[in-house]
């Protein structure tokens, strides 16, 4: 199996945002980007907080790029494991910092991530919040996994902040969407969407179309998904994607033979192994 490769920090150009990822690995398909972002607000929002297994990394990234303790906002997408990650360390850090989620959300936090209502803001979408010199508009996302998830625009730069929508599984690191092929980026878009959200086969075309047109009222000019690299000016594209994953028959993962022949086969020695430790 791939190892996850180690958390990197980028600034995205014309979203006036870091982005924070790391790639993890899912064998036999590739890696899965893992992204949270830090929008420099005049009240500095942290959106998303990365991998509950990457936690201590992310948080190392993060104050790289911040003083925790200005941190103001800790907008959640929604509260997968892949997105709640250090929140935890962010909330002791910084006192001021809220929380924003979606009643369903703080359900999901006070269920296992010991998070009080004082210090969460409940958004939902169609909703503002205003960050000092700009606001965050909630949108219900194109896709996602869980009921609680919410996607934004930023009102200053337009950029998307889509959550789980628009990822896209990858063969290796890239620093932005338009680093991959084409094609490497429709199957990877096409795979994630077909996975991450099995009702979409059932969405009838009117209903589908009538959801895209949203997006493309937008027009974002940067896409920010929580796993795929920044995409600049690919919307068309994205949404092409997701319209084929639409048409895909439901995905179905390996089975336990399958899993049982992957462990033997990273359990037996290849040629380097042998090389390192001589059998005597
Ligand atoms: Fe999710
Ligand atoms: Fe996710």
């Amino acid at each position: 199996m791939p190892d996850t490769i180690a958390v990197t920090t980028r600034r995205v150009p014309g979203a006036d945002a870091e982005v924070i990822s790391s790639f993890f690995p899912v064998p036999g398909l590739g890696f899965i980007p893992i992204n949270c972002f830090l929008l420099h607000a005049r009240e500095p929002v942290l959106v998303d907080t990365g991998p509950v297994v990457l936690r201590d990394q992310y948080v190392r990234a993060l104050e790289q790029l911040i003083d925790l303790e200005d941190v103001r906002w800790i907008y959640l997408t929604h509260a997968d494991p892949d997105h709640v990650g250090c929140v935890r360390d962010v909330l002791a850090a910084a006192p001021n910092a809220q929380i924003v989620t979606t009643f369903l959300g703080l359900g999901r936090l006070t269920l296992y991530h010991g998070v009080t209502p004082d210090r969460v803001y409940l958004l939902n979408p169609g909703q503002r919040l205003s960050v000092g010199d700009r606001e965050l508009r909630v949108i219900e996302p194109l896709t996602f996994d869980a009921p609680d998830t919410t996607a934004f625009t930023d009102s200053q730069t337009g950029t998307l902040f889509s959550s789980d929508s628009f990822g896209g599984i990858v063969a290796g690191p890239a620093e932005c969407a338009a680093d991959l092929s084409a094609t490497a980026l429709r199957d990877g878009v096409v795979t994630w969407a077909t996975i991450d959200a099995p009702w979409l086969r059932h969405v009838n075309r009117p209903t589908f179309e009538a959801a895209t047109a949203r997006f493309r009222e937008l027009d974002p000019p940067v896409v920010l998904s929580s796993h795929l690299p920044p995409a600049h000016g690919l919307l068309e594209v994205l949404l092409d994607h997701v319209a084929t994953a639409r048409a895909q028959p439901r995905w179905v993962g390996p089975d336990q033979a399958a899993l049982t022949a992957l462990l033997a086969s990273l359990a037996e020695p290849g040629p380097r192994d042998e090389e390192a430790h001589p059998q005597v």
